[in-house]
């Protein structure tokens, strides 16, 4: 089933997450909301959702990667659940990019990350599994994750130049989204 999405300004895109439970893992409940959340995602044409923005505090998460008209070499990394995931190595290197967010589509942030992180967390049937991304990939972990400890790309702000209101913005002016 298809969820609405939590815009900007709902209390629960800023309170940090519960991790799921043991008792929880395998659950009819969190199948649900692992297979709702894909439904979401993939009507959304997104490539990560976090639980908080179909309004669950709980610490799950989608992340893949695909090419997009804007963004052609975007490597393809088919979408997965991440359940209680922690980055647990970050490389030194970072970089900066845009970010769009679904739960605001009209504001793009840039947003310094790291390159590359090591993730450790549990797959959807509860068995623990750890994970290296890189560039595109990790990036879009580091955003998802940032939502389960409620930090939006709006926090991560430094200047008023680092957001842009996409509906104000000429086409050939906006940013492309990374
Ligand atoms: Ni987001």
């Amino acid at each position: 089933m298809i969820r609405p999405i939590v815009q900007l300004g709902a209390e629960v895109l800023r309170t940090p997450c519960q991790p799921v439970a043991a008792d929880d893992l395998g659950s009819d409940e969190l199948r649900t909301l692992i297979d709702d959340m894909h439904e979401t995602l993939a009507d959304a044409g997104g490539v990560g959702l976090a639980a908080p923005q179909v309004g669950v505090g709980q610490r799950v998460i989608l992340a893949g990667s695909f090419p997009s008209g804007q963004a052609p070499e975007r490597p393809t990394v088919e979408v997965r659940c991440f359940i209680n995931p922690r980055i647990v190595e970050m490389s030194e290197e970072r970089e900066p990019a845009w970010e769009g967010c679904l739960s605001f589509l009209r504001y793009r942030v840039l947003v310094e990350r790291a390159r590359k992180i090591t993730v450790e967390f549990l797959n959807p049937d509860g068995v623990p599994a750890r994970l290296e991304a890189e560039g595109f990939f990790a990036r879009v972990l580091q955003h998802e994750i940032d939502h389960l400890d409620g930090i939006l790309t709006l926090n991560r702000v430094r200047s008023p130049e680092d957001v842009v209101d996409m509906q104000a913005l000429p086409k050939q002016d906006e940013p492309r989204a990374e």
